[in-house]
């Protein structure tokens, strides 16, 4: 077996064991290239795990039209989860539309409000789970683990790309044909909100058009380390 072969077999029994073990669970979708991949497998092989995605309210329109996209090719609904409009509305008279470029504190505040907070409510009830994150992808995420217990949500925790190289994703959109977002074709490696990703010259860090503002220590929106403290790390066998 290939190197990539093995990988997608090891991905594939994951997936396999979170439906059959740790259901209800859920894959949380932003709707860039690695969560195609999970989305692909879970729908294509009828996986017993739901999907969702953070609608931030300052996507891409590329992000929000894979949506209709995912319903063409295969037949399903992604569950959206938007923030709370009140929240939203106080932070925007406060500080402006885009204090997020003012400080740390403040993007951190707009990532709590669009993103963390509507994380909290799309994983209430469920048992595990699952992401896209690389080890590959950023200086945060070196040391990933594919299963993971999540102290903060109190659940497992299932990144099971942990492994997978940026050439894997492709390959596997590729041979399968999954839908894309365009937008990856125009230098976006790495796609969040709108007004807080942009497109990289060659040769630059995937992740340099995310934040691109901040250190890279910084680079998180909160969705994956809460309060410094994320997660015990518990590897699978
Ligand atoms: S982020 O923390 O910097 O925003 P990144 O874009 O690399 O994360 O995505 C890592 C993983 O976080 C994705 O594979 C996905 O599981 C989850 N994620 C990120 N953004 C969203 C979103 N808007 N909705 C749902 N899940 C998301
Ligand atoms: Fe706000 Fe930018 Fe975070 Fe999106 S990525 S929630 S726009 S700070």
């Amino acid at each position: 077996m290939s190197d990539f072969a093995s990988r997608l077999a090891d991905t594939q029994a994951i997936l396999t064991r979170i439906a059959n073990e740790f259901a209800p669970a859920v894959l949380a979708s932003s709707l860039a290239a690695e969560d195609m991949v999970l989305t692909d497998l879970i729908l294509r092989h009828k996986l017993n795990i739901g999907i969702f995605s953070l609608e931030t309210g300052r996507l891409h329109a590329e992000t929000l039209g894979m949506l209709d996209r995912i319903k063409a090719s295969y037949g399903s609904d992604i569950s959206l989860f938007k923030p709370e409009a009140s929240a939203v509305q106080a932070y925007v008279e406060q500080h402006g539309l885009n204090a997020f470029y003012d400080s740390v504190e403040m993007r951190k505040e707009c990532c709590r409000i669009r993103k963390v907070e509507p994380l909290k409510r799309a994983l209430a009830g469920n048992k595990a789970w699952v992401t896209g994150q690389r080890r590959s992808q950023a200086a945060t995420r070196t040391e990933l683990a594919v299963q993971e217990e999540d102290v903060a949500h109190g659940m497992q925790k299932f990144n099971p790309l942990a492994d997978w190289s940026e050439e894997d994703v492709w390959h596997y959109i590729r041979s399968n044909n999954v839908p894309y977002n365009p937008l990856h074709d125009k230098g976006y490696p790495s796609i969040g909100c709108e007004p807080c990703t942009r497109a990289i010259q060659p040769g630059e860090d995937v992740r340099a058009g995310r934040w691109w503002w901040e250190n890279p220590e910084s680079k998180e929106c909160g969705l994956h380390v809460v309060d410094g403290k994320l997660i015990r790390i518990k590897q699978v066998s």
